[in-house]
């Protein structure tokens, strides 16, 4: 698609998140197959139910826009992160460094979304999608929880990392 316009560029970047979001709820599951750390576990769980509430909320935005493709992007980014966290989480690892290996890997997750989310909230906002961009900030908002929990979990994680 031609980006002729910033509504243009804000459904092509709309399709990227939703290709994206799609890709992490099949990431996440793997992420938790690996893990050892109970609390980890549960943390990833609560984002993928959360992940999959935030494709319901594109889907809201998709359904206003008939003639838009939804599945017409592939988000390389996001294709490219979370493989890179694949390979570091298959690599034969002592289990607290695996695991601190997975945060690092989801955080990367969570900060490439959140530049994208407060990028299409900021064009709906300016484009007048009031109610777009009230979705879009609570996806964001959902997102920059995540990063925060992972961070908490980090703290004690990195550390049985460092003794192991
Ligand atoms: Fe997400």
């Amino acid at each position: 698609m031609k980006l002729e316009s910033l509504r243009e560029l804000l459904i092509t970047e709309l399709q990227d998140l939703y290709s994206a979001e799609k890709m992490i709820i099949k990431a996440l599951p793997k992420m938790m197959e690996k893990t050892s750390s109970p609390d980890l576990r549960r943390a990833l769980d609560q984002h993928l139910q959360e992940t999959e509430g935030q494709v319901r909320r594109l889907d809201q935005i998709f359904d206003q826009l008939p003639k838009v493709d939804r599945d017409d992007e592939k988000c390389k980014g996001m294709e490219g992160v979370i493989k890179e966290g694949e390979e570091m989480i298959k690599k034969d690892a002592e289990p607290e460094v695996r695991d601190a290996a997975i945060i690092s890997a989801a955080q990367r997750v969570e900060h490439y979304e959140m530049a994208g989310y407060g990028t299409v909230r900021t064009y709906a906002r300016l484009l007048g999608h009031s109610d777009w961009a009230q979705l879009l900030q609570q996806t964001l908002d959902e997102e920059k929880e995540a990063d925060r929990i992972l961070n908490g979990l980090s703290e004690r994680i990195n550390l049985e990392a460092k003794a192991a």
